[in-house]
């Protein structure tokens, strides 16, 4: 033990961060040795160069312009062409679904992981209840299951699997086609570049955003898994929408005929001040342009027919060639940096609870792996079929439970 501190004292001096170990002597066996764990985990070269970019990459001015899609509804005789080869497939047991369900409900009021939410249906199911029923429906189309991979945090792994053992995993078998696996943290950073200690005396760390899912099915085994299991698609969707249609033949058929491995759907903008990153080209790649990104005189640019130019809403539910995901999780991607609050523990070992933003997280966003496909083609599907987000608590009034309510029901009830 003396000689792992020793050598551990010596990553601390190389990198600036010895303040970690401060209060060392004040914890009990068991959080000594998880403290000692976390930071040997923790890539000190990627923190500090993540702390030396705060500030540099939004001053890039990259090119933006817009991207082409296809309409669903007006795809004509071709729907029926895309729509065989895509049920083919689906039949063959070539698709699966992901879920990224590494939030809290926090914005909700809710206490737990968000799958768990109740949105207030008659029926009192969660979230997570809502999505599962959509793939065992559609599972039974095809005659197959459809294999369900879950994405948790290391805040909420624990209390989602209990929540599906609870449940009896919905009908699903765990690790025989409901797979559970843990998305990637990195610390919180104050303003000099120091990391933050939180109030059990260890490293403060943050879930490293959407984007490190491709790592993360790569890392913890989950793309062998579904190689092995046959699987050649995987639809990854956040697990806020509960209308997300993880099995869409259609996309999958244009996916497949036009050779790309990766098909994304979006929906018309409902307005151009929506809370929603929107599709576009960057320096000529696919990618996305987040809603706190885009300018005003952007946001409201039309064509001629009146349409917006960047319109294309981004909805989370993107469909992935499995050897595609390999590759995105072997490239490293940009972090974006989000100035938050955050307690901590000071140098004399006093809770600090501040009342501003004081600290950096980190995170990486799904779409800037788009940029690294050759390209990739943009089904637009309707938004009252697809689209029921709950992200802010009712009182916000977008959004919320109540929204997805109401649009979840008028589904339900039109089919
Ligand atoms: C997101 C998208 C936005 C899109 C909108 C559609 C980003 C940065 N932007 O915005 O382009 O138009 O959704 O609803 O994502 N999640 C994890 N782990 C993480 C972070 C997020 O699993 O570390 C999951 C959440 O549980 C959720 C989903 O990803 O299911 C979306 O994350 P959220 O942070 O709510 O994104 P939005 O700001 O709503």
């Amino acid at each position: 033990m003396d000689d792992k501190l020793e050598e551990i004292k010596n990553i601390l001096k190389k990198y600036n961060q010895e303040h970690l170990l401060n209060h060392y002597e004040t914890l009990d066996e068991t959080h000594k040795k998880e403290l000692l764990e976390q930071i040997e985990e923790i890539d000190f070269e990627l923190a500090n160069s993540l702390y030396q970019n705060v500030g540099k990459q939004e001053k890039q001015e990259d090119k933006i312009t817009p991207i082409e899609y296809l309409d669903k509804y007006k795809l004509y005789d071709d729907y029926k062409y895309y729509e065989n080869i895509g049920k083919k497939a689906i039949r063959e047991g070539k698709l699966a679904a992901v879920t990224m369900a590494g939030g809290q409900g926090t914005r909700l009021g809710h206490k737990g992981p968000k799958g768990t939410y109740d949105i207030g249906l008659t029926s009192h199911k969660s979230l997570f209840e809502l999505l599962c029923d959509h793939l065992k429906e559609e599972g039974k189309k095809y005659d197959v299951i459809i294999p369900w991979f879950i994405m948790t945090s290391k805040e909420n792994n624990k209390e989602t699997i209990e929540f599906f053992e609870k449940n009896r995993y919905f009908g699903y078998q765990k690790n025989k086609n409901i797979f559970f696996f843990n998305q990637g943290e990195l610390p919180m950073m104050d303003t000099e570049g120091k990391i933050l200690i939180g109030e059990d005396g260890l490293i403060k760390q943050a879930a490293d955003g959407h984007g490190g899912i491709y790592e993360s099915l790569l890392k913890t085994g989950m793309t062998k898994e579904m190689k092995q299991m046959g699987i050649e698609w995987v639809f990854i969707a956040g697990v806020d929408n509960c209308l997300a249609k993880m099995v869409d033949p259609v996309l999958m058929g244009i996916a497949i005929d036009k050779g790309v491995t990766v098909a994304c759907k979006s929906v018309v903008k409902a307005n151009p001040q929506e809370k929603v990153g929107v599709f576009c080209r960057r320096n000529g790649k696919p990618n996305v342009i987040e809603y706190s990104e885009i300018t005003e005189e952007m946001a409201q640019e039309a064509d001629e027919n009146g349409e917006l130019l960047y319109g294309e809403s981004h909805i989370l539910c993107n469909l992935f060639k499995v050897e595609a995901v390999e590759r995105m999780g072997a490239t490293p991607l940009p972090y974006h940096v989000a100035y938050k609050k955050a307690s901590y523990i000071d140098k004399e070992g006093k809770l600090i609870e501040p009342t501003s933003p004081n600290a950096y997280k980190f995170e990486a966003f799904l779409f800037d792996a788009f940029g690294e496909v050759d390209d990739m083609a943009i089904l637009r599907v309707k938004r009252e079929e697809e689209f029921a987000p709950v992200k802010n608590a009712d009182a916000v009034g977008v959004d919320c439970p109540k929204t997805a309510r109401e649009l979840y029901q008028k589904f339900m009830d039109r089919i």
